[in-house]
């Protein structure tokens, strides 16, 4: 099965006064269900752009022609209210610097996406942010809040809330580009693991990163140049 198939994304910024910046210029592809796909590409290439139009952060050009479908639903021909529930139902994302809302503990950061669900269960939630955590190795942090926690411990609750859904689709953004080395390897450990082992079926994966060593852990590596993967 095909958990992710994009085609034909074009992203233009426009600011009035300013020359338009083209970034992406037709870019499509595809992930099957489990699949981990790196993406590589120079700064400024435009892969946070492409993983915020995968994720239903952002929209491409009006226009172009897009088409994005996650697990087999239509992110882009749905209104607002059917895009928020496709990424709640069916999306995880993980980003560089890790978003976590400072003002709620690691449980309740965790627990968060299973209140956008329709038939939210506190009792249920509760014990599944409870065991992914426990996973992450921080069953023993969850009344602390995202200020008490090292960077690397933060990025294990950000993979915890992205797969606290059991999403068919995990985006990550550079998930260990704030990390040394060591911690960076064992986010990658948790975000291989923790997606397949608390889920019935394992998250396709994209992952945009810099590293040629974490590229080579993932099954397909493609490349953003001149705004198109490769
Ligand atoms: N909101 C925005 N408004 C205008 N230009 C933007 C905006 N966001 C990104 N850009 C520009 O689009 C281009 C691609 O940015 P993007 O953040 O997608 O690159 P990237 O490949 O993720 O880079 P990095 O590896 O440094 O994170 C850059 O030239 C950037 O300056
Ligand atoms: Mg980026």
């Amino acid at each position: 099965m095909t958990t992710l198939r994009a085609s034909n994304l074009s992203k233009t910024y426009r600011r009035a006064g300013a020359e338009p910046i083209r970034v992406l210029r037709g870019a499509s592809l595809s992930v099957e269900a489990g699949e981990h796909v790196a993406i590589l590409g120079r700064s400024g290439s435009g892969k946070s752009t492409l993983l915020n139009l995968l994720g239903g952060l952002d929209r491409p050009d009006p226009g172009c022609g897009a088409r994005i479908e996650v697990a087999g639903r239509d992110l882009l021909g749905a209104g607002e209210r059917g895009r928020a529930r496709l990424r709640a139902e069916a999306i995880g994302f993980v980003f560089q610097s890790f978003h976590l809302l400072p003002e709620l503990t690691i449980e309740e950061n965790v627990r968060l996406p299973a209140m956008a669900l329709p038939g939210f269960r506190r009792a249920a939630a509760d014990t599944r942010a409870r065991e992914l955590l426990l996973a992450a190795g921080l069953g023993d942090r969850l009344g602390h809040r995202p200020a008490e926690l090292s960077g690397g411990e933060r990025q294990r609750v950000a993979v915890a809330r992205a797969l606290m859904n059991g999403p068919a689709l995990l985006l990550a953004d550079e998930p260990t580009g704030n990390l040394d080395a060591l911690t960076g390897r064992q986010i990658l450990d948790l975000v291989f693991d923790l997606g397949g082992a608390r889920s019935d079926a394992p998250p396709a994966l994209v992952m945009v990163t810099h590293s040629d060593a974490t590229a080579a852990r993932c099954d397909r590596t493609l490349r953003l140049e001149g705004g198109v993967l490769a």
